[in-house]
């Protein structure tokens, strides 16, 4: 495929454009769990508006716009008062959760470098339910991962951290919470043994910052996860999550200027000039941070605690109807809006009731270790639970009169691939989906239920994760 010779008719284009879109996910129907955080029409036509206002404009250089730099400082300072820092707290906006975990691997590491220049390798002590992008973070900073067993509440093991601490210890960290499983990793108790050991704590809160605060102020129980927990030394929030923000948009905190000093990169000998970064990107989108800052006016506390009652309404709906079902169970009790379950009858496949589910139309995430299916509630699912609950209660019933669907389709794929005890192996068929995702021919996955190899299968298993 080439340029056009020309340049096209704009009207064409976008027409072009809507069609190509009609295979995407409808997500406006609530029948997707994962990917976007939608609050409403309304609220998404103002957001369009705010980063279209800063579209053209660049954050690379903190001088040159100074609206930019004020959108970043005052969200910052919003974040930090939110979750209970003080005036030491700092930050940067950056792109995402993604970047957010990554910058703080990379922080760390630098910190423990710098006091302890003879050490090869740093290591951060996670637990299993740790977001794979501090996965993805040590793989490209070379950090080594420890990982902690999880408790019978799926959270972190506290009992199991101390043994894994040692010279080489960059930080630890915990989840508010967990993007598997919706649950916040035992924050004080972590904190403490970290404080003891003069370790660092970051907490992880892309999912939950801008939306656990609010559900404490509503009253349910929420365990102590922010700045108020000595010992907590940095945390990451999403604004692109339960921010309501455009996509491309996170924060990350640190207690004091001691820790984010390790989060810069500076180039004192280019010939482009002396560079200076305080995150991961060079340019950085103006609209993205524009967004985020109108998205944390507009919204207001109230509009953050009204959001947060709606969800958790839908939230406790939900879970009240998955307890129904006798052959479900959730797993741990889930604090907040995001929750995984599983089945607890030997005749009911977990996987097997996803089919069942696509076919009714849901898009449902699947989880492995243990096998069950994943669920993250917005505004948006409101309307749509009760059906959910009705086409979830037919799907278990249906694969209880139908032995052996688990042995077929994709159900006894995703069994197999969730149990093959060679890893390599599925990492391998991994890489293969890849690079035919991004090879030459830039091949599609079809997902459909006979067509494709175990690597296509991979794709629709594991792609969906966010
Ligand atoms: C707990 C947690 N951390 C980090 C991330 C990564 O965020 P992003 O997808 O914005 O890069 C996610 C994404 O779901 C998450 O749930």
């Amino acid at each position: 495929m080439n340029l056009p010779k020309e340049g096209r008719d704009k009207q064409e284009i976008l027409a072009e454009m809507e069609r190509y879109r009609t295979g995407d996910i409808d997500y406006k129907k609530g029948k997707i769990f994962s990917l976007i955080y939608d609050h409403s029409e309304e609220h998404t036509a103002f957001l369009k508006k705010a980063y279209a206002l800063f579209f053209s404009e660049n954050g690379l250089n903190p001088m040159a716009f100074e609206s930019l730099k004020r959108f970043e400082s005052e969200v910052v300072r919003m974040t930090a008062g939110m979750l209970h820092g003080d005036s030491e707290t700092v930050g940067t906006l950056t792109s995402g959760g993604t970047e957010s975990c990554m910058l703080a691997v990379k922080t760390y590491r630098d910190r423990l470098l710098k006091r302890r220049p003879w050490i090869r390798r740093a290591e951060l002590i996670v637990p299993e339910s740790i977001h794979v992008a501090f996965e993805k973070g040590a793989d490209y900073f070379g950090v080594r991962l420890r990982k902690i067993p999880l408790d019978g509440n799926y959270r972190a093991d506290v009992l199991k951290i101390g043994r894994k601490i040692n010279r080489r210890t960059a930080a630890i960290v915990a989840s508010a919470p967990s993007y598997p499983h919706g649950l916040v990793d035992p924050i004080p108790e972590m904190a403490q043994l970290a404080r003891e050991r003069h370790i660092p704590l970051h907490v992880d809160s892309c999912l939950g910052g801008f939306f656990l605060p609010f559900v404490e102020q509503l009253g349910y129980p929420v365990p102590q996860f922010d700045f108020r927990v000595p010992g907590v030394t940095s945390i990451s929030a999403d604004i692109h999550k339960y921010g309501f923000g455009a996509k491309g948009a996170s924060v990350i905190l640190y207690r004091d200027i001691d820790y984010l000093k390790h989060q810069f990169f500076i180039s004192e000998n280019w010939p482009g000039g002396i560079f200076a970064s305080p995150a991961m990107l060079g340019t950085r989108p103006g609209g993205a941070i524009a967004a985020a800052w109108a998205a944390l006016q507009v919204m207001g506390a109230q509009g953050f605690l009204h959001n947060a009652r709606v969800i958790m309404d839908t939230t406790t709906s939900l879970i009240k109807g998955i307890e129904n079902i006798p052959e479900l169970a959730v797993l741990g009790k889930p604090n907040m809006s995001v929750l995984a379950y599983r089945s607890v009858d030997e005749a009911v496949n977990i996987y097997a009731v996803a089919e069942q589910m696509e076919q009714k139309g849901w898009h449902i995430d699947r989880l492995q270790n243990p096998a069950a299916l994943h669920i993250m509630i917005t505004p948006r699912h409101q309307d749509f639970i009760g059906q959910y609950i009705r086409d979830l209660k037919d799907s278990v019933e249906y694969v209880k009169n139908h032995p052996g669907l688990e042995l077929q389709g994709n159900a006894a794929t995703y069994g197999m691939i969730a149990k093959v005890p060679f890893r390599g192996l599925i990492k391998k068929q991994a890489l293969k989906m890849m690079m035919d995702l991004y090879g030459p021919e830039a091949k599609s996955i079809d997902f459909s239920e006979s067509s494709g190899g175990i690597a296509e299968k991979i794709g629709k298993f594991f792609i969906k994760k966010r």
